[in-house]
């Protein structure tokens, strides 16, 4: 597996510091609130289970799934819900929790989704943000790390559905995916 990696991007001190400024700024803003953590599956997995442990207000967690990419590096512009969450949302302030804001097709679609559900509120939380491959205006109140034009994997992000268990961000090679 680390054969395929040409780089550490983000060690996992790193991460965990980024990982615990936004928990600390989440739990300053939402207190008092009604605030539900939205993980979109599988990417955001290990990003939320931190992020959730970094928070020190009262939360409630559930879980979306939605594909978009299918094993590529790009997106295809075709989301579908894979899972639906399990509950109503309206009278939670929602925060959808994401491993990364590419080209924002995903996110902007799945904001539709859940505004038209009435929420409180709702807002985007991303650990990772490429600006440079926007393709929709759509940008994160919260945001870790801004990285650039490279895919990336480990802590929750795949290639392929394989790397997610790297505990450090890595860019994969290009001769892994031109294969
Ligand atoms: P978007 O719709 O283009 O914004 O794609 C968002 C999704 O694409 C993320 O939730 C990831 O699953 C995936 N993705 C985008 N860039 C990368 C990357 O560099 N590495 C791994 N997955 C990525
Ligand atoms: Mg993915």
């Amino acid at each position: 597996m680390m054969n395929d990696i040409k780089s550490v991007l983000y060690s996992e001190e790193m991460l965990r510091q980024t990982v615990a400024e936004l928990g600390a700024k989440i739990s300053a803003d939402y207190r008092g609130r009604n605030l539900l953590l939205v993980s979109v599956l599988k990417g955001s997995v290990v990003f939320m289970s931190d992020l959730m442990r970094s928070i020190t207000v009262p939360c409630e967690i559930d879980f979306m799934a939605v594909s978009s990419y299918g094993s590529g590096v790009k997106s295809s512009g075709t989301v579908r819900i894979l899972k639906d969450l399990d509950r109503d949302i309206r009278g939670y302030d929602v925060l959808v929790v994401e491993d990364i804001l590419d080209s924002g097709k995903t996110l902007n679609y799945l904001m539709d989704v859940l505004y038209a559900r009435n929420p409180n509120s709702i807002r985007i939380c991303t650990l990772f943000d490429k600006p440079e491959r926007r393709e929709v205006d759509i940008y994160a109140d919260y945001k870790g790390l801004t990285v650039p034009d490279e895919f990336i994997v480990g802590y929750g992000l795949d290639y392929a559905e394989h790397y997610r268990n790297l505990p450090f961000i890595g860019v994969l090679k290009e001769s892994v995916y031109q294969k």
